[in-house]
C-alpha cells in the first residue's frame, strides 16, 4: 500500500518556494494516494520561538495549506503535538540512529549559528523526530524539496537499522522530489535558497502578498544584463536568471527549455512584468482562499482536532509495534 506523508514548520508566511517546492506536490498526490500532512510544531521550537506566536502560526499554515487545495475530506491534516506517537518513536529512534549520522547533517550546520547560547539540542535530533513523523504512519512517499533530501536518507537509514535490529516493523519511505521547482532561490541572491527566516522580506514571495507587492519584488528581483538564454546551459555562473526562469516554468507548469524557446534572447524588462502577471495569476486563488480560511479560526481549529484523532489512530497502533519489538513491558 502507498501512504503519503509531509511536514511542514508553522514558522512564518507559506512562500513560493514552499508551494512549488511542495505543497504543490501535496495537493496534486491527493489524487492517487492516501495522504498525511503535518504542521511541525515540535520542530518549529527547536529555534527560537515567540510562544505568544506560535498557536496563531499553526493555524496560518493550515489554512494556507488547505487554501492552496489540501482537502481535509480526504487528507489528514494535523498538527504534530497534537499526536503524542511522535515524540514518543522520536525518543525510541534516537537510541537507533548514531551521533555520526547526525554530525553529518548539512541543515543543523546551516542553523546552528542562529541561537545566541548555541544550538539546542532539540536542533541536534531535530532529523531523528523528522523520521519518526514519516515512520509512524509507514509512509512510502514523502513529497519535499530538495533541501530535505539528506533528512530523508537518513529517516531510510533508521528505519533499516531498526528492523535489523528488532525484525521489520518500519517501511524505508522514499523522497518525491520534483524536478523544475525542487530548489527555488532568493530573488535577492540565486546562490541562497528561498527562505522563511530571512530576514529580507524582498527575498521571497509570500502567499499572503498582494499583487502590487509580488510585481513590486519580482521587478526589484536581483538579474544580470545579458537577455535570457536560448538554452539551460546558457544559465552557467547566472543563477538569479536560471532561478527566476524556472519559477516561471514550475507556475507555467512547463520546462526550463520550453520558456527558453519563447524568451531566449529577450532582456529582463519584458520577462519580469510576464513573470509577474504569471505569479499574480497563479496565486491569487490561493490567496483569496486564505484570507476566507484565516477569517473562521473556529474551522481551522475543528479541521486539526479532527485531522489529529485520525492520524493518532494509525500512528499509535505502530508505536505499540515499535514499543514490543524493542521489548517494553506491556
Ligand atoms: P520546511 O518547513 O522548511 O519546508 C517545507 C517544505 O518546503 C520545501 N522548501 C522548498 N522547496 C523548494 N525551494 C525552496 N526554497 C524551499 N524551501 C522549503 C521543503 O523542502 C519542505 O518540503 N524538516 C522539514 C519539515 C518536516 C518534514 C517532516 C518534511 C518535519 N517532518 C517529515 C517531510 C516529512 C522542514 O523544515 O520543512
Amino acid at each position: 500500500m502507498n501512504r503519503v506523508f509531509s511536514g511542514i514548520q508553522p514558522t512564518g508566511n507559506l512562500h513560493l518556494g514552499n508551494y512549488l517546492g511542495a505543497i504543490r506536490q501535496w495537493v496534486a498526490m491527493q489524487a492517487d494516494f492516501e495522504c498525511i500532512y503535518c504542521i511541525v510544531d515540535l520542530h518549529a521550537i527547536t529555534l527560537q520561538h515567540d510562544p505568544k506566536a506560535l498557536a496563531g502560526a499553526t493555524r496560518d499554515m493550515a489554512a494556507a495549506i488547505l487554501a492552496a487545495g489540501v482537502d481535509p475530506a480526504k487528507t489528514i491534516l494535523f498538527h504534530q503535538s497534537a499526536v503524542t506517537a511522535h515524540a514518543e518513536l522520536a525518543w525510541t529512534l534516537m537510541s537507533v540512529a548514531r551521533t555520526g549520522w547526525l554530525d553529518r547533517m548539512i541543515q543543523f550546520k546551516e542553523k546552528r549559528g542562529k541561537d545566541s547560547e548555541g544550538p539546542s539540542v532539540g536542533l541536534y535530533t531535530y532529523p531523528v523526530l523528522q523520521a519518526a513523523d514519516i515512520l509512524a504512519y509507514r509512509a512510502t512517499h514523502v513529497p519535499v524539496g530538495e533541501d530535505q533530501k539528506q533528512h530523508l536518507e537518513l529517516a531510510r537509514d533508521i528505519a533499516v537499522k531498526f528492523n535489523a535490529a528488532y525484525g521489520e516493523v518500519l517501511t524505508p519511505p522514499l523522497p518525491v522530489i520534483g524536478r523544475e521547482a525542487a530548489r527555488i532561490m532568493s530573488l535577492r541572491d540565486g546562490t541562497a535558497k528561498m527562505s522563511k527566516s530571512d530576514p529580507s522580506a524582498a527575498s521571497r514571495i509570500d502567499l499572503t502578498d498582494d499583487a502590487a507587492t509580488i510585481a513590486q519584488k519580482i521587478k526589484r528581483a536581483k538579474t544580470d544584463a545579458p537577455p535570457l538564454p536560448d538554452t539551460a546551459a546558457g544559465f552557467d555562473g547566472r543563477p538569479e536568471a536560471r532561478n527566476l526562469v524556472g519559477i516561471y516554468a514550475a507556475l507555467a507548469e512547463t520546462s526550463v527549455d520550453a520558456v527558453l524557446a519563447d524568451w531566449g534572447g529577450k532582456g529582463f524588462g519584458a520577462f519580469k512584468p510576464a513573470l509577474a502577471d504569471l505569479t499574480v495569476t497563479r496565486l491569487e486563488p490561493i490567496v483569496d482562499a486564505y484570507v476566507r480560511l484565516r477569517a473562521d479560526p473556529g474551522h481551522l481549529d475543528t479541521v486539526l482536532r479532527d485531522g489529529a484523532a485520525r492520524a493518532g489512530a494509525i500512528a499509535l497502533p505502530l508505536l505499540r509495534e515499535v514499543y514490543a519489538a524493542v521489548g517494553f513491558l506491556r
